[in-house]
């Protein structure tokens, strides 16, 4: 079964997402660092392994990814089938005077030619399917011989970021009960995430790449300090905290390691056509 084909529910993800979920009160700056450590990490990949410029992101949301490669010469197209998150994605690449192509389709059947970009990058895609392979059978197609072909995962594992989501958890039931907001709490506890999302290991993600014959260069976790709702003052310490070990960050990134793929948030997997 395909879970990853819920339009309705991307399309309401969304349209909801300027107004945003959380209270104010727990403002999120891991958010931007961990953006920042992701974004460059690719960039950099991308500047020293591809031999071109055109690039395209894959379930590309609100192409925060390919706004950010635009800026450095790279010539994003985006493929969503939520229209709401190409029309947000049109909206920032124009407050920002950069273009990109944009289309609405689904990953598993991509409107274009066969060996046609430099770069196939999807980041937060491929762990909604729960046969990750046919998207992307559709990837290696329209990657050009000797193109990258990246990723981003974040499955469902434990990681640091489950110590993350109990300390989230439990500081919403003590806002929202201080706050007397019940509703909202008992609402938002059914509501959840409701996107499908599959356990595959870095290794079984590494056999796809391998049945592919894509060359594997770079296969590691990502991410080694969790996401905690705080109130601003602890959120600033934090933040502080992070942003004096952001090296460390980087470095276990790069490390390849167990540990790294064990502890980390996630994973990063990438190789060549
Ligand atoms: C978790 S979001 C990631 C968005 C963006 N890449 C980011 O990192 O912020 C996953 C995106 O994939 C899109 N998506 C899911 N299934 C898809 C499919 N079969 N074809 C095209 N897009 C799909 C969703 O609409 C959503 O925008």
């Amino acid at each position: 079964m395909d879970y990853s084909n819920d339009y309705s529910n991307w399309e309401k993800f969304w349209q909801s997402h300027d107004a945003g979920n959380e209270p104010k009160t727990f403002i999120d700056n891991w958010s931007n660092l961990s953006w920042q450590v992701g974004l460059e990490f690719w960039r950099e990949v991308f500047d020293r392994k591809a031999h071109g410029k055109t690039i395209l992101e894959c379930g590309a949301g609100e192409g925060r990814t390919s706004l950010y490669l635009a800026g450095f010469g790279y010539q994003p197209t985006l493929i969503d089938n939520s229209q709401a998150s190409l029309d947000l994605a049109q909206k920032h690449f124009s407050n920002h005077g950069l273009s990109a192509k944009y289309s609405l389709a689904d990953v598993q059947s991509m409107p274009f030619p066969d060996n046609h970009f430099d770069v196939i990058y999807s980041g937060g895609l491929l762990h909604h399917f729960d046969q990750p392979l046919i998207p992307l059978t559709e990837m290696y197609r329209v990657l050009k011989p000797g193109g990258i072909l990246a990723a981003t995962i974040i499955p469902r594992k434990f990681s640091c970021q489950t110590i993350g989501d109990g300390q989230r958890f439990i500081a919403n039931v003590c806002y929202k009960t201080f706050k007397g907001e019940f509703k909202h709490l008992i609402k938002n506890s059914r509501k959840n995430w409701p996107f499908y999302v599959n356990r595959l290991s870095l290794k079984e993600y590494i056999d796809l790449w391998q049945d592919l014959h894509l060359t594997v260069e770079f296969a590691g976790g990502f991410c080694p300090f969790p996401s905690f709702a705080l109130p601003p003052t602890w959120q600033r310490q934090y933040t502080k905290f992070l942003k004096n070990h952001l090296e460390n960050w980087k470095q276990f990134n790069l490390s390849q390691t167990r540990w790294a793929e064990l502890w980390g948030v996630g994973y990063n997997i990438y190789g060549r056509k």
